[in-house]
């Protein structure tokens, strides 16, 4: 059974390995700590039974001119526990936490054009809509997907948004 929870300082260096396995787009160690010190409730590892880091989401609160919202930084899950749910569960909890902790009213991330399985995940899983495509956004050229899910409805609407899609499943 794996177990999804939030980040300590330790699981930092794992969760940097993971990236490092999975995605081009790479960080230096001081950028996870500066996360984890900023909004700690916004980073959530996946745990297996022998207590390996086996995938993660590092998350901030992004404070734009308009309104301050949460932002998906990085998403990974290494290979060989892929397609049973991982990253569906870490989604969910790291939403809940921006919902529940910072008011978040949206979350917004980017996407490769060309990342299949990411972008299944987005739309249909977890309910994001493409609100922008950013040409050019990544170092070699890719174009990205700015997408973004609402949480609740914007400001002057005390109704919350959506079906209850990105709340943690029972159990
Ligand atoms: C994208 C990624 C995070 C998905 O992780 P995961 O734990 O396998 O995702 P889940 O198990 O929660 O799957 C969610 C849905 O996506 C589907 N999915 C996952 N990988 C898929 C793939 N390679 N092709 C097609 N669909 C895929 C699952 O089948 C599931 O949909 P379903 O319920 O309709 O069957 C993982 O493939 C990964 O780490 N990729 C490399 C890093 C990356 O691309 N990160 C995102 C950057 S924006």
């Amino acid at each position: 059974m794996v177990c999804i929870r939030t980040a300590t300082i330790d699981d930092l260096l794992y969760m940097q390995q993971c990236n490092l396995m999975s995605l081009p787009e790479n960080y230096q160690f001081k950028y996870y700590l500066y996360h984890l010190l900023s909004w700690p409730q916004l980073l959530q590892v996946a745990e297996d039974e022998s207590g390996r880091i086996v995938g993660y989401v590092l998350a901030k609160m992004e404070e734009d001119p308009g309104e301050s919202h949460g932002h998906i930084t990085s998403l990974a899950v290494n290979r060989t526990s892929r397609k049973v749910g991982l990253a569906t569960r870490l989604m969910m909890s790291a939403h809940d936490s921006m919902d529940e902790v910072f008011q978040s009213p949206f979350v917004s991330l980017h996407v490769r054009v060309t990342n299949k399985a990411a972008i299944h995940l987005y739309k249909n899983i977890l309910k994001y809509d493409v609100h922008d495509v950013e040409e050019k956004y990544y170092a070699d050229g890719e174009n990205a997907f700015d997408m973004r899910k609402r949480f609740r409805k914007p400001t002057g609407s005390s109704e919350k948004g959506g079906g209850g899609e990105g709340k943690k499943p029972a159990g």
